[in-house]
């Protein structure tokens, strides 16, 4: 596929047909995504795949308390699991909010499950002190990740990235033998997806581009027609 086009339709899979994704493929997909970048070029990185039905369950499992919190938060109204603006939604409230079955059950019907880890004793974090969440030291992990989804969409397949397990961390690192200096970054569910989507809803580049200054022009199209 021409790269633009990869770019612009890898979707968030949530669907997949009974298609296996064989070995060969996930080999493939993975020695593409090997060449992402990372900080000093420690590819820090450490995939599991996951085709054991027992353990898609127990992922699926701890995915429900951030879950029940994700959906209780959005129906108030809220950004959920931010850190910067507190929550007003109760533990009360979260415990007996109905599970999102899209958000937890969708492991259970995909080819596998790929789980990736990245190695904090390798990782750059040069946010760590300042008084704000850390960010950068996502920058040596998700580049690797994003061009795993971009290689399966490339190979017909399609995935997308969760994040909601990671909440149970140290259930996850026990369940499947993680150390505890790697971080679970992403819990990737792929396989073929059962439609595939080509026009993603995403904000134009002149909401987002600025020239010169935070408060500056807006970047907007040359291209006339
Ligand atoms: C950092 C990150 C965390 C995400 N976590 C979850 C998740 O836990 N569960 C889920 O179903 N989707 C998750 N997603 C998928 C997003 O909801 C999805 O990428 C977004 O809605 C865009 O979907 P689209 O590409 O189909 O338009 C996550 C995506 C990112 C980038």
């Amino acid at each position: 596929m021409e790269l633009y086009e990869v770019m612009r339709s890898t979707f968030a899979a949530r669907e997949f047909t009974e298609d296996p994704m064989p070995d060969s493929v996930v080999y493939k997909i993975l020695d593409n995504a090997r060449f992402a970048p990372s900080g000093g070029n420690r590819q820090g990185w450490k995939v599991i795949i996951v085709r054991e039905r027992q353990t898609k369950e127990a992922l699926a499992e701890l995915t429900i308390p951030a879950a029940q919190k994700y959906a209780a938060q959005k129906k108030a109204g809220e950004n959920p699991w931010n850190t910067i603006i507190p929550s007003s939604v109760d533990m009360e409230i979260i415990d007996s909010t109905p599970v999102p079955d899209h958000l937890t059950k969708t492991y259970l019907n995909a080819a596998l499950v790929l789980i990736a880890c990245v190695d904090l004793t390798v990782v750059a974090s040069l946010d760590q002190g300042l008084n704000r969440i850390g960010v950068v030291s996502g920058a040596s992990i998700y580049p690797f990740v994003w061009n795993i989804l971009l290689a399966a969409r490339n190979e017909g397949y399609g995935g997308r990235i969760t994040t909601l397990a990671i909440s149970k961390e140290p259930e996850i690192r026990e369940l499947l033998g993680i150390p505890d200096h790697y971080a679970v970054s992403a819990i990737i569910p792929m396989g073929k997806p059962v439609r595939q989507l080509t026009k993603l809803k995403r904000n134009s580049v002149s909401a987002f581009a600025f020239k010169e200054h935070w408060d500056g022009e807006a970047l907007i199209s040359e291209d006339k027609d």
